[in-house]
């Protein structure tokens, strides 16, 4: 077979290892040819290709970022872009399209299934917010980082006897912030799912210093929010750009920076912000998301064959399955709000 390949949407650590993974199964077991289109979806538009010889893969595996680039290009947002998709399959006699991406570039792969072109989905964001799948792969590396980050703030935080307010990634869901503020033991963690209250925060953290603890971390993530109180405005102002992307989501980013002057204002205690930012998506995986990431392309290239387009492979209890890729982007998966109560019952405040 000719099978296509793309990344898009943000870069995300284990692509190569999918685009590896999917070369040299599609190439060694069945004797498949892959064509890479470059900088994701605009590639596709715009016909630009890059073949894909088992030979291109070598020492990709532990390489961060992705090899074909990427962008966050929608040809649904581009005049007659759907019937130029398939149109520059049919030029390069491809038999399917693998794609690799999150909620926005898999949801493209998804309407264009209703073009007729035939696609298989890869699940991948750091958020790891997308339906279906136990976990996306880049999820653990970006866990890692802002873990290590926690670690290394912490030191500061005691030695200054400060607030450091760490603001990590997470547009819809605050995965990131849940298990990353668990692992580095944050005294608060805020995320998308839950807005928080300002004052409430301030108290607890009056509480816990009055307490005898002399420093914390705050754990939110870039897509929290303040409840509603007069406060919550300035807030989103200050948190994200009018101008928003080809999906029409507006870049994040500031509530960190919000939140840590508001909690030295109101407490009275030393505060400063850290955002990761990019950090959380740079640099090599895990051994874990390389396991998983290899384990995808090899599922994605069995679905090819099996002709089952339309679909999205995914960690289920362990094995990976297929899950159709309809389901995958009806909606985000946001946070267990049962594992995000339990941590902050017991750990929290
Ligand atoms: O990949 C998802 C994500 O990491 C979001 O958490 C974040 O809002 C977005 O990417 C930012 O990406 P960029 O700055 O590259 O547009």
């Amino acid at each position: 077979m000719r099978i296509g390949i793309l990344t898009g949407g943000g870069d995300c650590p284990g692509l190569n290892a999918v685009i590896r993974a999917v070369v040299l199964t599609g190439a060694y077991v069945h004797g498949d040819e892959t064509v890479g289109f470059l900088d994701g979806w605009r590639g596709v538009l715009e016909d630009n290709t890059e073949a894909l010889p088992p030979e291109r893969c070598r020492d990709i595996l532990p390489v961060g970022g992705t090899i074909l680039g990427t962008s966050r290009t929608n040809p649904f947002a581009v005049d007659g872009g759907p019937p130029r998709v398939g149109a520059v399959l049919q030029r390069h006699a491809l038999d399917t399209l693998v794609v690799i991406g999150g909620e926005d570039t898999l949801g493209v792969a998804h309407r264009l299934g209703a073009h007729g072109v035939p696609v298989v989905g890869v699940p991948k964001t750091i958020d790891n917010d997308l339906d279906g799948t136990e976990v996306t792969f880049g999820f653990d590396t970006a866990v890692q980082i802002a873990t290590d980050a926690i670690d290394r703030l912490r030191t500061t935080a005691e030695s200054h006897h400060r607030v450091i307010v760490c603001e990590v990634m997470g547009r819809h869901a605050g995965w990131i912030a849940t298990h990353a503020g668990m692992a580095g033991g944050a005294a608060e963690i805020l995320v998308p799912e839950v807005p928080f209250d300002v004052a409430a925060v301030c108290e607890r953290l009056t509480r816990r210093h009055a307490g005898g603890q002399f420093s914390s971390i705050v754990v939110v993530s870039e897509g929290a929010t303040p409840k509603e109180t007069p406060e919550a405005d300035a807030a989103r102002r200050a948190t994200s750009t009018s101008a928003v992307d080809a999906f029409g989501h507006a870049r994040l980013g500031g509530i960190g920076a919000w939140l840590a002057e508001e909690v030295e204002r109101r407490t009275g205690f030393e505060a400063r912000v850290t955002t990761l930012g990019h950090i959380q998506r740079g640099g090599t995986p895990t051994a874990f998301d390389r396991v998983l990431a290899t384990r995808f392309g090899v599922a994605a290239v069995a679905a090819v064959h099996d002709g089952d387009f339309g679909t999205m492979v995914a960690l289920q209890a362990g094995a990976i399955v297929r899950v159709p890729l309809a389901a995958a982007v009806a909606r985000a998966k946001t946070v267990d709000l049962g594992l995000y109560g339990d941590v902050a019952g017991v750990f929290l405040g």
